[in-house]
């Protein structure tokens, strides 16, 4: 064995690596380093600015909290979120597409009636969302949860306010029946930005980048026997359907928010989910 230079870097470090270390460990190591150990030779990273770099992944850690994730909001805004997602969850045609979870749901929503609404602060333009689950042909999926989230009309989660949003608001979990139907009343979402008072935040700045996330509602959709899926629906029109800070945005989750009573500003929102059975997943 010989000792480290620059031609040898990869291997010298790879070959580091004891017997009993799992084949998948070591294949994601092997790739890591190989990718880490090019890309420094391709820009020829100098001291000054991998100092840079290691001085922002300490920042990036030290706002880390139960309730901040930092880590996970640069994956977001990389689009190393959005990647894994599609790498994972291949579905078949027709299926419900998945998009990024983000940082803002909490376990222990309460469930609630099917109508309900979800809007606690009342706060925002009032939305009636409704639609069936369904599996991919068609078929009503009863006893499905789906369960929702969505900033209030100012743009911040419950979770974000916990002195001025009550608990839950904005959240709630619904339990199809037979017909596979869901209907409950919430807000029209409004854009807002992810938190950019930190490391990432000024990153994003640095290189010419805004916060925003277009106007969307988060679901999470479960069933016995199909895949969960993830996903969001964003409101058509929205100033930033195609500049997303974290890239969630697929055209099939689009949807037109049609205003139903004007003199109300009330709206309507229709989306079927259609989830695949288990093994109809390709990836
Ligand atoms: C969200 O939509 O809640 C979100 C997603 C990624 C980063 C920040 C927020
Ligand atoms: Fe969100």
């Amino acid at each position: 064995m010989s000792y480290f230079t620059e031609e040898n870097s990869e291997e010298a470090v790879s070959a580091r690596m004891g017997e009993n270390v799992s084949p998948r460990l070591r294949q994601i190591m092997d790739a890591l380093i190989h990718h880490l150990h090019a890309f420094v030779k391709e820009v020829e990273l100098t001291e000054a600015e991998w100092e840079v770099a290691i001085d922002f992944l300490t920042k990036t850690g030290q706002i880390c909290s139960d309730t901040r994730q930092e880590f996970i909001l640069l994956s977001d805004v990389l689009g190393v979120s959005m990647l894994v997602d599609a790498v994972n969850h291949r579905a078949p045609d027709g299926a419900t597409e998945t998009t990024v979870f983000g940082p803002f749901h909490v376990e222990g929503a309460p469930e609630r009636q099917m109508g309900d609404n979800i809007c606690l602060d009342g706060k925002g333009e009032i939305c009636l969302f409704q639609g069936r689950v369904v599996d991919l042909e068609g078929n009503p999926i009863d006893n499905a949860l789906i369960s929702v989230w969505s900033d209030n009309d100012e743009g911040f989660y419950d979770v974000q306010q916990p002195d001025i949003q009550p608990p839950f608001n904005n959240r709630g979990i619904f339990r199809t029946g037979p017909d596979g139907r869901y209907a409950f009343r919430g807000i029209k979402p409004v854009a807002y930005p992810i938190p950019d008072d930190g490391p990432v935040g000024k990153m994003l700045a640095t290189l010419g980048r805004h916060p925003w996330r277009p106007a969307h509602t988060h679901f999470m959709v479960t069933a016995d026997g199909f895949s969960r899926v993830i996903t969001h629906i964003f409101v058509e029109g929205d100033r930033y359907l195609t500049s997303d800070a974290v890239f969630g945005v697929k055209k099939s989750l689009i949807i037109p928010f049609e205003k139903v009573d004007r003199a109300n500003e009330a709206w309507q929102a229709d989306f079927d989910f259609v989830l695949c059975r288990q093994k109809q997943n390709k990836g």
